[in-house]
Parts: structure tokens; sequence; C-alpha cells
């Protein structure tokens, strides 16, 4: 696994923070860039619509800060007019490189032509790419699913023609539209779509490991690895695959650095947003973060349960202690119900 480029942007390590809509804003990409290892964050997607509607929200999505670059904004939406507006607004904040969601299953983005929409119509994804490609100057790319239909899985189709479109770079996420997030990301069509191109190719799902990146580059010989999901699980798992790369022993956080980066995110979202939109994000990480750890069940309930800051930072405080002291983890308070649902994909879209 070694650095690649798109047209003269070096991705070094070649590894990706995945775009996620509603989890990779600012707060996160800090909390995740100052971990190490990541060589090109992209925004969460962001609605064509609403950026040229000037919708705050959508704009506010496109911020970054220079320690993250490279940083791709992605869009999305199913208007060729309105994504050339959207892909020149973008340009003009200043981001290296313009993705465009090619992906995303949610209705209400699909019914609108966009995401997985453009997947079953060829003819409006190239209009689109040929459109955007008139008006911008930074490197144009997709990241794309394999396809639409499960009994029609058109992903090499789809990137030949983005590569004739002047794409400078192709992601797949091998999963079908139908598919969901359900079964396994389909990694052979990443090794099919680096062999049908000739620009650089990525792959994403699944990837919760060091071992699980150097397996899939090693079978689909791709140039580049983006990792979601398994970045809110393990905010370490880039900084472990780079010290890999470069011959070290991966680091291992210890129970005080998975304490102090709880709190740091907490402290990040809070100085980003309302108090109780920070708790939420918070009870999202918390409940990723805590997958495998003992009593993490029961922490990820009683954080929850919590609705103040305070409580919340006391909650923390006492899970640690418990668990670096072995002791078994009981938690106070909040009842034995369902844990929050986990969120696992872009329904959260504002259009
Ligand atoms: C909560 C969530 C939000 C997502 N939002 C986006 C998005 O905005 N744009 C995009 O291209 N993919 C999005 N995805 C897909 C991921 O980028 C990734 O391709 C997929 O989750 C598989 O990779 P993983 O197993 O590493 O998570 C999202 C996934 C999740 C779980």
């Amino acid at each position: 696994m070694k650095p690649f480029k798109i047209r003269d942007i070096e991705i070094s390590p070649p590894l990706v923070l995945s775009p996620m809509a509603g989890v990779t804003d600012v707060p996160f990409r800090a909390l995740l860039k100052r971990r190490g290892g990541i060589g090109l964050t992209v925004s969460e997607f962001i609605s064509v619509e609403g950026l040229t509607r000037n919708n705050p929200k959508s704009r506010r999505q496109m911020r970054f800060f220079d320690y993250e670059r490279p940083f791709a904004v992605q869009i999305f939406g199913g208007q060729p007019e309105r994504m050339r507006m959207a892909a020149e607004m973008a340009e003009e904040v200043g981001a290296d490189i313009l993705d465009i969601n090619c992906g995303c299953p949610a209705p209400k983005v699909v019914k609108h032509g966009g995401g997985s929409g453009l997947l079953r119509d060829l003819p409006r994804l190239e209009t689109i790419l040929k459109e955007i490609k008139k008006a911008i100057t930074i490197p144009l790319t997709v990241k794309i699913r394999a396809g639409f239909y499960d009994n029609n899985r058109n992903a090499v189709e789809t990137a030949r023609l983005a590569e004739q479109c002047g794409v400078e770079h192709i992601a797949l996420h091998g999963r079908t539209k139908e598919q969901g997030y359900k079964g396994r990301a389909d990694w052979d069509l990443v090794r099919q779509i680096k062999e049908a191109v000739k620009v650089p190719v990525s792959g994403s799902g699944d990837v919760v490991t060091a071992a699980d990146a150097f397996a899939r580059w090693r079978e689909t010989n791709c140039d580049g690895i983006l990792i979601g999901r398994g970045a809110m699980a393990n905010p370490w798992i880039f900084r472990q695959i780079e010290d890999t790369l470069a011959g070290r022993e991966p680091f291992e956080p210890t129970l005080e650095d998975k304490r102090a980066v709880l709190i740091e995110y907490f402290d990040l979202l809070r100085a980003d947003m309302p108090e109780f939109a920070a708790i939420g994000r918070m009870k999202q990480l918390a409940g990723q973060f805590t997958r495998g750890l003992p009593g993490g069940a029961r922490f990820r309930q009683v954080i929850y349960h919590s609705h103040a800051v305070g409580e919340i930072l006391e909650r923390i405080g006492e899970y640690f202690e418990t668990v670096s002291e072995g002791r078994a983890y009981l938690g106070e308070g909040g009842a034995e119900e369902e844990e929050a649902p986990v969120l696992d994909s872009c329904e959260t879209a504002t259009i």
C-alpha cells in the first residue's frame, strides 16, 4: 500500500475518512485527524438544493480547516444545473476536490434522481459530470455503489463512464442500493473496476481493522481504502494502519486514551453546536465506541438516558474508573430498555 495521487494531490497515507452524513462534520473530522493516519478527509454529503438556495445548514456543511487538507466536498443531487452551481461553490470555498455522491440509498434522495438514483440513470449522470467538468478546475471524483438493483450491478460500466467524463478518482462501496447496509461489501468489484479504468480506484465497506485494510488491498490492488463505521468504533484505526505501513508496532490505545477521546469529542462538539445537539452526537459516538468494552452495553444505556452535559461527563468518569479498576460496571439509573438505534445510513439528509 503506497500513497497515490488524484491529479497532483497526494493522498498519503492512501487512507480516506469515508463521508458519513450526520457524523463526519468539523468536530468529528478534527477528532480523527488529530489521531493521525488520514490521507484525505471528505465532508458529509451536502444537498445541492440546499446549497444553491443558500440554506444555512448546507453552507455550514462546507466548512473545513486548513489542517484537514487535502479536503473534498461531497455534493448530492439530480439536477445538472444545480449540481454545477454547487460544484462551483465548493471550488470557491477552497475545497481541493469535488466528489459526487452516487451511492446514498435514502428514498428522499433517490426520489429526486440523486445519490444511488444516478446509478439507474447513467445518461443523467453523464450530463451532470460533463456540466460540472466544464465549470470547475479542481479534480472531480465520484463515490458509487455496486449498482442500484441487486440484479444489475453496473459499477464497472458506471466507472468507465465516469472516467470518460473526466472523473479523476473512483471510490466504490460494494453494496447495491437495494441491499442498503445488509450483507457484505463486494470487494471483487473494486478489483474489476481497478482493471477497467486508468484513474485511481479506492474501495469502501466493512474495513474495521488494520488487517482488513491490508487484506482488501492485496485482493484488489486498489489505490486507496475508505473507512467509515470502523473509524467511529476505533478512531485510531488510520494511525494503526499507518504504523504498520511504516514498520512500527501499531498504536494500542489504553483505557485512559479511550476516556480522553470521548471527553475531547464532547468538547469539540460543544464548541461547535448547541448543547442538546452535542449531547445527541455524543450518544451516537459513545454507542459505537464502547462496543466490545467490558460493561459497554450497560454504559451505552446509561449514557442514552443522560440529558445534561455534567451528567454525561460524570457517567463517563464513573464508567472508565470502574473498568480500569477491574470492577464490573453496573451503572446507575436508566431502565433496561432497548438501546438507541445505531445510525447507519444517509437517512439524515437535509434537502
Ligand atoms: C451514518 C452513515 C452515513 C453515511 N453517509 C454517507 C455520505 O454522506 N456520503 C457517502 O458517500 N457515503 C455515506 N455513507 C457510506 C459510507 O461512506 C461507507 O461507504 C459505508 O458505510 C461502508 O463503509 P464502512 O463499512 O467503512 O462504514 C454513510 C454511512 C453511514 C454509516
